[in-house]
Order: structure tokens, then C-alpha cells, then sequence
């Protein structure tokens, strides 16, 4: 007698590509587990695409059917979760929000839309008291999303530094160990299956700032408007800068960090996605390949470091699956990690007042007093140096390289606009902050 204990859960699939087929694989292959650990079937019952004639490398679970149609896995009444691996905004959005009203759970890897929109589907799916979990959408197997919303609940966190895309922490490891050029090494990453339908999205930062955004909703209980935040990519990168990186002992990485500021007795967030210099001794620095890695630091906890692989079909599906499965088992929704149903905007440091290290290079020529006059820019910012090398002439100039002590991202800058007012660059300054190796 099949009862409501043991009535399949019956998912309706949205999207059969890289993850969705990873899903469809991991639910036959771990068939029997997942009874045991669910107390029930998982059955995949309808099967969304866009294109009803290519061809799948996985075939289509026995049980499901396609369609190109959302209203046939929508109308479904039996279907009791709306499982989104289609990416994009409009039509993810679109969906989710008809899945709600009919009264589906919703389970999705796009932080891409949790981040731009996330307020306003998170209030709905409280609303219609629905779950709506999203594991996959940060880190792919590394199970952050929850140990934030579940296992940090006693700590407060002063801060969060991660490697969360995975596709450019593979393009700067092939570029650093194999010599790789970035295009290269970009087209591989898409043959893998790591990359975003629009790679622009990995290269340019702001997969990474999506991810950083959702992290900073569970760990701190804000909206930090993702349109707020300060986004550098990895795109241009020059292989000269990874070389000189080396020779000062770090790695170049694309960094994703929150940190909590409190002067004067008002707490601050400081969050951004950039490239970093990482000292070699950091556990981040040997990150490598499509890995990702998050380190949190909590009052109670002191230090967690967090490492696996961020992207790619099984590691991510696995992910969904974990998400599934506390479904299967009626949890209750407990979608941010936080009672409040709205959550209340972020407290923001502005960019310019971050205090870092910088890696600087210029590009000048070769000629007396140059370290002299660049120094002399540096100190009327208050900047100070902390290490100089000078390299031969490469034919357009001496690359002129420093670190320096800490100082604002506002002085930086303006020391910088001396050099260019001066006329000593032969090329735009390239400069990153500096983490570790104090
Ligand atoms: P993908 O390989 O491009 O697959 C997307 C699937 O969605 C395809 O089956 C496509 O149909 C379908 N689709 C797209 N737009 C649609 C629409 N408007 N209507 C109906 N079907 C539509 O993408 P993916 O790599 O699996 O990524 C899926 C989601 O997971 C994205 O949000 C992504 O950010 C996230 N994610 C991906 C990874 C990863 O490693 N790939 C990791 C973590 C999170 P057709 O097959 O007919 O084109
Ligand atoms: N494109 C993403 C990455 C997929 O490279 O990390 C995982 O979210």
C-alpha cells in the first residue's frame, strides 16, 4: 500500500544538460542509498529542455518524459519538486515563481538568479511556507550552503575568503604550472563542462560575486545588493605578473572575500571578488585546477577550511541530490539559516576604504631617479614599499615591481594617478592586493 511516508517524490527536471545528467546518472547509480537514506523513491517524472531533437549524453530516466514545454511539468500535480538546472534569469525566474504558486518545493544551482533576485523568491517560497534549497549553486560539492545555514549557527563570522569559480582557478593553474594561454586553457574548461553557458560570467568575476553574494546572505543574514559589489575578473591577466608573483613567493588567484569591519562600535561588511596575490604558504594558494576552497572564520570555531571540486557534472548533481533527498524527508523549509522572513540590506564599507598589501608593476623606462620619482608618487599617498625588484629591459620598457605596506585602496589609486600625471608609464599600472606572507 503506498502511503504518504512511502509515495515517491516526483521531481519534475528543468534542464538536462552538464548537471541536470550528472542528476539523472547519480539517481540510478545511487538508487538504493538514497531510499535508504530518504525512506522513499526519488522519480524523475518530467523532463524540461529546449531542444527536443539533440542528442543527450545520458539517456533520459525510464520513468520521465521530455518536453519542451513548462507547462506539462507545471501542470503535473503529482509532481511535488521543481528541480531548475537551465541557468539564466528570465525563464528560470518565470518558472520558479509558477512552481511556487502551484505549491512545489523548488531545489536549483543558479546563483546567478538567487543572487540578482533571490529577495524576492525567497519571500514567496516563505509565503507558500515551500522549500527552496540551492546547495549546488555555491562551490559545486563542497557542502557550504548548509554548514553555514546549519553547523556555523553558534559562531559569528568575522570572515570568509574563497576560490569559487572554477573554471578561472582552472585557466590561472594551467596558465601558472603548464604554460597554458588563457584562451587555451578557457576552451578546455568549457569541454569539461565547468564553464557558464556565457563564460564572460567566470572570467569577468561575477559567477564569483553571485556565489559570494548567496554566502553572505547565510553567514551574515543581509541583503548585499549584488549590483553593490566591487567585481574584478582574471580576463588580460598577463603571464609576466603570474612569473613575478612566483619569484615573491605567491600564487595569483580570483578571490572572493567578506570581511566584517567594527570601528568605532559599527559593524561594516567588506565583500568583493578580485585577483590576489596568495602567499604559497596559504592552504589557498594550493588550490588548484577546477577546485574551489573557502575558509571561514568564526569567534567560536576560529578557522574552517573547506576544499573540493567547485564544477563538473557528478560533483555538482551530487549536490542537488543531498538537496533532494532532505526534501524527500518533509524537513522543514528553513531556506536563508535566519527566522526573519525579510532580511534587512548589508551595512557596506565602501571600496576605497579597504586596507590591503599591493603587488604594483610598471611599465617605465630605464633611466636615472626613475625608482627615485615612483617612490616619491607612492609617498605623497603615504604609501609605503615594502619590497622592490627591478627587471632587464624587455624591449618596452623595465617592468618595475613592488610590494607595499598596507594601505587604502584610495591611496593606491591616487598614488598610481601621480605616476600616470608624471608621464612615467609606458603602459597602464597593473596592481592586486596581497593576502598572507606578512
Ligand atoms: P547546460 O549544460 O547548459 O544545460 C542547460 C540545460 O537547460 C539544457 O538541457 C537546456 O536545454 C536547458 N535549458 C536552458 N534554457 C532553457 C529554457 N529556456 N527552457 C527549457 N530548457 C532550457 O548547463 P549546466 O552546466 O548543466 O548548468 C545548469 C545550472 O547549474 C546553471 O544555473 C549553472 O550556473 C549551474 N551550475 C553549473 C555547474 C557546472 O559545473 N556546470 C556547477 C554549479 C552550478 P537543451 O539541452 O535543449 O539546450
Ligand atoms: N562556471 C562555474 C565555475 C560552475 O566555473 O565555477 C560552478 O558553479
Amino acid at each position: 500500500m503506498t502511503t504518504k511516508a512511502n509515495k515517491p517524490l516526483y521531481i519534475g527536471l528543468a534542464g538536462f544538460g552538464t548537471v541536470g545528467g550528472g542528476l539523472a546518472r547519480l539517481l540510478v547509480e545511487n538508487a538504493d542509498l538514497v531510499r535508504r537514506r530518504a525512506g522513499r523513491d526519488i522519480i524523475v517524472k518530467k523532463v524540461l529542455v529546449r531542444n527536443l531533437s539533440k542528442g543527450r549524453a545520458v539517456p533520459l530516466p525510464e520513468t520521465a518524459e521530455l518536453t519542451d514545454k513548462p507547462e506539462v511539468l507545471l501542470n503535473d500535480p503529482e509532481i511535488d519538486v521543481l528541480v531548475e538546472l537551465m541557468g539564466g534569469i528570465d525563464a528560470p525566474r518565470a518558472l520558479i515563481n509558477e512552481a511556487l504558486d502551484r505549491g512545489k518545493h523548488i531545489v536549483t544551482a543558479n546563483k546567478a538568479l538567487l543572487a540578482e533576485e533571490g529577495g524576492e523568491l525567497f519571500r514567496k517560497a516563505a509565503e507558500k511556507n515551500r522549500i527552496l534549497r540551492y546547495e549546488a549553486s555555491v562551490a559545486g560539492a563542497i557542502p557550504i550552503v548548509e554548514s553555514l545555514k546549519e553547523s556555523f549557527t553558534g559562531n559569528r563570522i568575522s570572515s570568509l575568503v574563497g576560490i569559487l569559480n572554477g573554471t578561472s582557478n582552472y585557466i590561472l593553474s594551467e596558465m601558472t604550472t603548464n604554460g597554458l594561454d588563457f584562451d587555451v586553457a578557457l576552451r578546455q574548461a568549457q569541454e569539461l563542462g565547468y564553464a557558464e553557458a556565457d563564460p564572460t560570467l567566470d572570467i569577468d568575476g561575477h559567477d564569483a560575486a553571485h556565489k559570494l553574494t548567496l554566502l553572505i546572505r547565510l553567514a551574515y543574514g543581509v541583503h548585499y545588493p549584488y549590483t553593490a559589489m566591487p567585481v574584478r575578473g582574471i580576463r588580460g591577466l598577463s603571464a609576466m605578473d603570474i612569473r613575478l608573483a612566483r619569484e615573491f613567493g605567491y600564487r595569483i588567484k580570483l578571490i572572493a572575500q567578506v570581511r566584517e569591519r567594527n570601528e568605532n562600535g559599527v559593524a561594516r561588511l567588506e565583500a568583493g571578488v578580485f585577483p590576489a596575490l596568495v602567499h604559497h604558504t596559504l592552504l589557498l594558494a594550493r588550490v588548484g585546477g577546477v577546485y574551489n576552497a573557502v575558509r571561514v572564520d568564526g569567534n567560536a570555531a576560529g578557522s574552517l577550511f573547506f576544499h573540493g571540486r567547485g564544477a563538473g557534472d557528478l560533483p555538482t548533481a551530487g549536490a542537488v541530490l543531498a538537496d533532494l533527498v532532505a526534501v524527500a524527508r518533509d524537513e522543514a523549509p528553513n531556506n536563508t539559516g535566519f527566522a526573519a522572513t525579510e532580511l534587512p540590506r548589508a551595512s557596506i564599507m565602501p571600496p576605497e576604504d579597504w586596507r590591503s598589501r599591493y603587488y604594483v608593476r610598471l611599465m617605465v623606462r630605464d633611466a636615472p631617479g626613475v625608482l627615485r620619482d615612483v617612490a616619491g608618487c607612492m609617498a605623497d599617498e603615504g604609501v609605503s614599499l615594502a619590497q622592490v625588484i627591478q627587471k632587464s629591459d624587455e624591449g618596452k620598457g623595465v617592468p618595475f615591481v613592488f610590494m607595499t605596506h598596507e594601505t587604502t585602496e584610495h591611496a593606491m589609486r591616487a598614488a598610481l594617478q601621480h605616476t600616470v600625471d608624471a608621464g612615467m608609464l609606458l603602459e597602464p599600472a597593473v596592481y592586486f592586493r596581497v593576502l598572507g606572507g606578512e
